[in-house]
């Protein structure tokens, strides 16, 4: 059968759409890419915000309409609104099966029973150990150079305003053993970059069922990853202020090959307002990580995402929120208006009562304020050149490539002879955006160059940041931690 699929929300569905791609294809299904030609729709869906599920409401209504051209079709829904509506969305919206995040394995037979005996079918039983280690991703309109691996799956954190936690369920993280190899099986079909995903990437924690006493924690697995290649970058995303530890970032130090940027979710700047999130750190917890980051990793770039408007959020609580944006200087961020999610203990404990002219408001100076930060940031890097991996060719002219710098920062770029996707370059950077930097190609490398420091010096960072892990570690083992 020919198989459509539409993905929507953050990166970890993406690549649960690819595991859905691998499942169907392996039996002997095709993906095919406009729903005129398809056989099954399935759309996989985020219910992080009221907005992105409205979006996938309408687009279920374009579906229905297929269906009454093609009365065959069969659609499915699939992630966080197939675990949170169920039988709603397959009462209310023509919907044939919903299959949420841990029951992909499930597909090939439900669409095989919906054929036979034309039943409607909900399948959303969360898993306390499904990580989908042994399916390899097919993956979907890749630019062949980067790709994401989900290290773990689920959160465990309860932040009050948060659905996922509902939606896919308990914490697992995945063996690293299945997780290097998929690292070196891009690897050596072409990848450059990989980036390593989980809701709380530092909580990984992978115990040998075994033998116990050997265990792999976030930074051991960086490390692992890292030393494939020094061609191969390495990212992560997202680190929780609350967990991120010097460990990581002495790992991050040593490797020039994992990137300098660290994704760190402040969501607001008010103590009264963390607690209320039950985010687990304080402001002042926060901005010690920030100076730790600063100390160990200079060049590290830092994102984050805000939330404007939670419950009870006063004008005091935005101010100091728009005070940590300036003290920290984020390089870019997320920004979004609070959106009630049903059962959340945000919905249950307290009041959606900040309202919707202010909350705007407030995003709205968040907004600006980021956009006055991201353009300082970017002018601070003119004059600067970075090794930059080509990613693609800019949308607005073919005669221009684009990719990115170990700081997260797209560059945008002239092309030159004998340079192509997947190659990495210096770029010197002469001009900028708030949201992208603009240079041109200094040297063309055909060879990824470590970094711009000799071997020599790279090798005695190396020795002093290793020997300053240990210690951190050492100490750390002595009070009774991992
Ligand atoms: N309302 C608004 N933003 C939210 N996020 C998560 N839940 C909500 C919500 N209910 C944001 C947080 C999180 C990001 C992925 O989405 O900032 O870090
Ligand atoms: Fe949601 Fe908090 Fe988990 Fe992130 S850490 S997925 S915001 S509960």
């Amino acid at each position: 059968m020919k198989i459509y699929i539409e993905t929507y929300g953050c990166q970890m569905n993406i690549n649960d759409t690819e595991v859905v791609a691998s499942i169907l294809c392996k039996v002997g299904h095709t993906i095919c890419k406009s729903i005129e030609e398809a056989d099954v729709i399935l759309v996989n869906t985020c219910s992080v915000r009221d907005n992105a599920e409205q979006r996938v409401l309408g687009r279920l209504d374009v579906f229905a309409l297929q269906k009454k051209k093609n009365k065959n079709l069969i659609v499915g829904v699939l992630g966080c609104m197939a675990q949170r509506l169920k039988e709603d969305l397959l009462n209310n919206k023509n919907v044939d099966f919903t299959v949420g995040p841990d029951s992909y394995r499930e597909l090939p037979e439900i669409i095989a029973s919906r054929l036979e005996s034309g039943y409607k079918k909900t399948e959303t039983i969360l898993s306390l150990k499904e990580t989908y280690s042994d399916i390899e991703p097919v993956r979907m309109d890749s630019n062949h150079v980067s790709a994401f691996i989900s290290i773990t799956r689920g959160c465990n954190n309860m932040c009050s305003y948060c659905i996922v936690p509902f939606t896919r369920g308990r914490e697992r993280s995945r063996d690293p053993k299945s997780i290097v190899r998929e690292a070196e099986y891009l690897f050596a079909k072409g990848y450059k970059e990989v980036t390593l995903l989980g809701q709380n990437v530092d909580s990984y924690f992978w115990a040998n069922p075994d033998n116990p006493t050997e265990s792999v924690n976030f930074f051991q697995l960086l490390e692992l990853v890292a030393l494939i290649d020094p061609t191969l970058r390495v990212r992560f995303q997202t680190s929780h202020p609350k967990d991120i530890r010097k460990g990581v970032l002495y790992t991050m130090a040593m490797y020039p090959n994992i990137c300098k940027h660290i994704h760190l979710p402040v969501q607001s700047g008010s103590n009264a307002q963390l607690e209320k999130m039950n985010r687990k750190y304080t402001r002042e917890d926060y901005l010690k990580k920030i100076a730790d980051i600063r100390e160990i990793i200079p060049n590290c770039a830092i994102s984050t995402d805000i939330i404007a408007g939670f419950c009870d959020e006063t004008e005091e609580d935005h101010k100091e929120t728009l005070s940590l944006m300036e003290e920290v200087k984020f390089d870019s961020a997320f920004m979004f208006q609070y959106s009630e999610r049903p059962n959340t203990l945000a919905a249950r404990k307290y009041s959606d009562n900040v309202p919707l002219e202010e909350k705007t408001k407030r995003l709205n100076e968040i907004i600006a304020l980021q956009n006055k930060l991201s353009l300082e940031s970017n002018q601070k890097d003119i004059g600067k050149i970075f090794e930059v991996l080509i990613e693609g060719t800019s949308k607005r002219s073919d005669k221009q490539l684009i990719g990115r710098n170990t700081n997260n920062k797209m560059c945008v770029f002239d092309a030159a002879d004998g340079v192509k996707v997947g190659d990495y370059v210096f770029v010197k950077i002469n001009n900028c955006t708030s949201a992208t930097l603009i240079g041109d190609i200094q040297e063309v490398k055909k060879t990824h160059h470590l970094h711009i420091k000799s071997i020599s010096e790279i090798k005695n960072d190396i020795k002093e940041l290793k020997r300053k892990r240990d210690e951190w570690l050492k100490k750390r083992e002595s009070e009774g931690k991992h």
